[in-house]
């Protein structure tokens, strides 16, 4: 790996490279459009840390789809879960009768995606269904209903490719192993 910029200091080594991340976003997206032939589903992108594999995910599906966003903070800015979740910035149109599709960065704990998806439920979609990136499965302390799933991972501590530790590092282009210097002190 290089160690051209800052950033790069911080991350013990890269999980996975770009072109990983691109092959297996693309497989995921062939496995949407044909589950999905002759709907239109939306994306709910759960912000901020799925906003990278978003952008990327929806140009790889080629049936037609809409987007929409929300936020949600359960983690603060440090490295374990709270077990809180906040509504921060909720969807613009309504969901009711829709085939949603719910797009995370990782699933971790579950704390989040399961208080979420129970919102979202109660909304009353046409059907529901949740896509992550990466999966901490040994790390669940919620159950929560997986579709699909990028690359299920041991219980490190990752960042890039839209995930954050303390809101930085999520420019970088891969998925990093973090350092645990950067969060021990
Ligand atoms: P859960 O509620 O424990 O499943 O937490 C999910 C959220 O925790 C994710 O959307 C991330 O924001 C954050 N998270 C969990 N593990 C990591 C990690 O390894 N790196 C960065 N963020 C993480
Ligand atoms: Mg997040």
């Amino acid at each position: 790996m290089e160690m051209g910029n800052i950033m790069e200091q911080d991350v013990e080594r890269v999980l996975f490279s770009e072109e990983e991340l691109s092959r297996r976003v693309g497989e995921i997206a062939a496995q949407i459009d044909a589950d999905y032939v002759g709907r239109e589903p939306l994306l709910v992108s759960v912000l901020r840390g799925s906003f990278v594999f978003m952008a990327d995910l929806v140009r790889k599906i080629t049936l037609p789809c809409t987007v929409d966003f929300m936020a949600v903070s359960s983690y603060g800015t440090g490295s374990s879960s709270s077990g809180q979740v906040k509504i921060i910035k909720d969807l613009s149109e309504h969901i009711e009768g829709k085939d949603v599709i719910v797009v995370e960065d990782i699933l971790d704990s579950g704390n989040t995606l399961s208080y979420l998806l129970e919102i979202l439920k109660a909304r009353q979609p046409a059907s529901i269904r949740l896509c992550t990136l990466l999966d901490k499965p040994s790390r669940r302390v919620k159950p929560v209903e997986l579709h699909y799933s990028g690359f299920s991972i041991p219980d490190y501590f990752v960042v890039g490719y839209g995930l954050d530790y303390a809101e930085r590092y999520r420019n970088l282009p891969y998925i990093g192993v973090l350092k645990p210097s950067v969060y021990e002190h």
